[in-house]
């Protein structure tokens, strides 16, 4: 396996090995953004190698997708590591999106707010549904222009679905009789990290501390149970950055996620 890790986990089970001028990348089909889009989406998600043949591994890369029949590729890079996000560009990839995370040490947490707070219920779903299609459109899958509208909505959906279906250790809900707010929530295997999958406040009733009192339910939550909080938005989602801030997270790092897209899906087919 080439020395230097570029990013992700070099050589994951199942992933598809692509070796080029002695580096390799790996990608893996996703399965979840395949069947909301209805067309087959890949993720580059680890990367090793001498950064100078980048460019060459992305282009072999962009081969194999392109010979699988695969129409999409997202990959997520460090954004230090400028230089492979130029190589990136250079194979025809763009870019969707700058990742920031956000975190902070789970003690002293401030509260209760005034807002009540509760757990979302099985029937909450269709409004925590409308809440989440309005709220992520800062989202690289909703700024990419090559991916089908109706996929983003389906996307948006079915991940709400899957945070009350199990996948979120956690879904809180503002106001539970008539939610107006919900952050869906998961802990790490090892119980350490709590992470914020999903928050989002209905347009009308945001800037009223609302999205503040849901992070500090969760952190009050949390607190006996993990370490640290994690979060992560988008460089462009003001609004997100500053309600982080104000629960007293500090930026941690980030990421600059890049796609491509084959000649069909860019003809829309
Ligand atoms: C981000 C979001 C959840 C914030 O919820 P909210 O209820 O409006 O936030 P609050 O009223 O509790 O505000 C919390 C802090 O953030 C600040 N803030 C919130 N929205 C802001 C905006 N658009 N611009 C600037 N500051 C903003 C508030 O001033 C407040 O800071 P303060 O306590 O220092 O005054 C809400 O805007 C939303 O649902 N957005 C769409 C979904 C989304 O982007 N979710 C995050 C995806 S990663």
């Amino acid at each position: 396996m080439p020395e230097q890790v570029w990013w992700g986990d070099p050589g994951a089970e199942g992933a598809t090995e692509v070796r080029a001028s002695g580096a390799a990348g790996w990608l893996r089909l996703d399965a979840f953004d395949s069947e909301c889009f209805g067309v087959p989406m890949a993720k580059l998600e680890a990367a090793a190698g001498p950064r100078l043949v980048a460019p060459d591994l992305f282009r072999a890369c962009v081969r194999e997708a392109s010979e699988r029949g695969w129409r999409h590729l997202a990959a997520r890079v460090p954004s230090e590591q400028a230089e492979l996000v130029r190589a990136l560009e250079s194979a025809g990839f763009y870019w969707a999106d700058a990742t920031v995370i956000f975190g902070r040490r789970l003690q002293d947490t401030t509260g209760p707010g005034d807002v009540p707070i509760g757990i979302a219920l099985p029937e909450d779903l269709p409004i925590l549904q409308a809440l989440g299609r309005g709220a992520f459109r800062q989202s690289r899958y909703f700024v990419d222009p090559y991916l089908d509208p109706a996929g983003k909505e389906r996307l948006t959906d079915r991940w709400v679905e899957n945070a009350l279906n199990g996948r979120a250790d956690r879904v809180f809900v503002a106001e539970p009789k008539q939610p107006v707010g919900f952050a869906a929530c998961k802990l790490d295997r090892r119980g350490r990290v709590a992470t914020i999958d999903l928050i989002a406040v209905s347009e009308d009733s945001r800037g009223r501390g609302i999205g503040r009192s849901l992070v500090e339910a969760v952190c009050r939550h949390y607190e006996p149970i993990a370490e640290h909080l994690e979060v992560g938005t988008q460089l462009a989602n003001t609004g997100a950055v500053r309600l982080y801030e104000a629960a007293g997270c500090r930026l941690l790092r980030s990421y600059m996620t890049l796609h491509w897209a084959s000649p069909e899906l860019k003809a829309g087919r």
